[in-house]
């Protein structure tokens, strides 16, 4: 029997959930979505054609015809939204991917046998290789644990850990595939300004960072140890890293850390 998922709010995050969930088994899912405007419902659409898409206004029907629901909204909006489907809520799923959004706060909102799961998926979550820290409200039995926790394994790894390291996990694990990315645009962009062809230097540069991420993974070495290994002192390698400690580009990026920190903790207490 297919089981019918309900998105509301079909954007981003919502996007990548959708493809982890449809990667192999196309024929176990139905899905549903709603979105604030047209336009964004449209970019689901193209992404996920068989989804049927459905006003904001409608979000109460989607729940009412759904048996698991995740809330992709922008946390500002999780609120408003919970509000509006609280009469359809009695018994389903709640999976919540906002930041700063509380399993007391949403539990607040909705009907008391609604279960509730708070987690902080990332993008590769759309080719089931994301990771997703969970937690869960009151109230669910082993199975229903079970299932939950398989449901999350469609994205890639599911953690179930203490609701106080969210605002951290929002931090390195919803926010990581951007800092990755920020990175590895100048070195694309570099790449393409030297003359290198750009599938080639594609390839090659993906490869080179999925391997080290593999090495690191399938051995205990630490990050720091790794660099030691490729920075022969007065090499290409230590020129580079040279310039990088020049700029402070560490204690940069520690600040920005500290900065997405505190807005995810101050986020938490609202
Ligand atoms: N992006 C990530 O990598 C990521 C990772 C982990 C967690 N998250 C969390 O996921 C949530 C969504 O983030 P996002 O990046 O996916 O944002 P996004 O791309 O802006 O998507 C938000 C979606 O919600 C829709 N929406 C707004 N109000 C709605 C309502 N009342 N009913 C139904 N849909 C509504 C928006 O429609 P319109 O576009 O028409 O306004 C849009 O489709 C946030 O709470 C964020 O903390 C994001």
């Amino acid at each position: 029997m297919r089981t019918r998922v309900a998105f509301l709010g079909a954007g981003r995050i919502a996007r990548a959930l959708a493809g982890g969930l449809l990667r192999n088994e196309e024929d176990s899912w139905e899905l549903v979505a709603s979105t604030r405007t047209r336009e964004s419902g449209e970019t689901f659409g193209r992404a996920f054609p068989q989804a049927r898409l459905y006003p904001e206004e409608r979000n109460r029907d989607l729940v009412q015809e759904s048996q698991i629901i995740f809330l992709c909204v922008k946390p500002q909006e999780v609120r408003g939204v919970l509000q509006q489907i609280r009469p359809a809520t009695a018994g389903k799923w709640i999976i919540s991917v906002a930041a700063g959004i509380s399993l007391a706060a949403m539990a607040a909102e909705v009907a008391p046998s609604a279960r509730l799961l708070r987690a902080m998926p990332n993008l590769p979550s759309l080719l089931g290789r994301g990771v997703t820290p969970y937690c869960l409200g009151p109230g669910w039995g082993a199975d229903d644990r079970e299932r939950a926790k398989k449901l999350l394994q469609r994205f890639g790894e599911a953690v179930e850990i203490e609701e106080r390291f969210f605002p951290l996990l929002t931090v390195l694990v919803g926010c990581g595939p951007a800092y990755f990315c920020a990175f590895l645009a100048p070195l694309f962009r570099f790449a393409a300004e030297s003359g290198l062809p750009a599938a080639a230097a594609r390839r090659m540069l993906l490869a080179t960072f999925s391997g080290t991420a593999e090495l690191l993974k399938q051995t205990s070495l630490d990050p720091s140890e790794a660099v030691q290994e490729s920075r022969t002192p007065g090499g290409i390698t230590h020129a580079a890293l040279t310039i990088l400690e020049e700029g402070e580009w560490q204690e940069t990026l520690r600040r920005a850390l500290d900065a997405a920190w505190s807005r995810a903790k101050t986020l938490e207490k609202t």
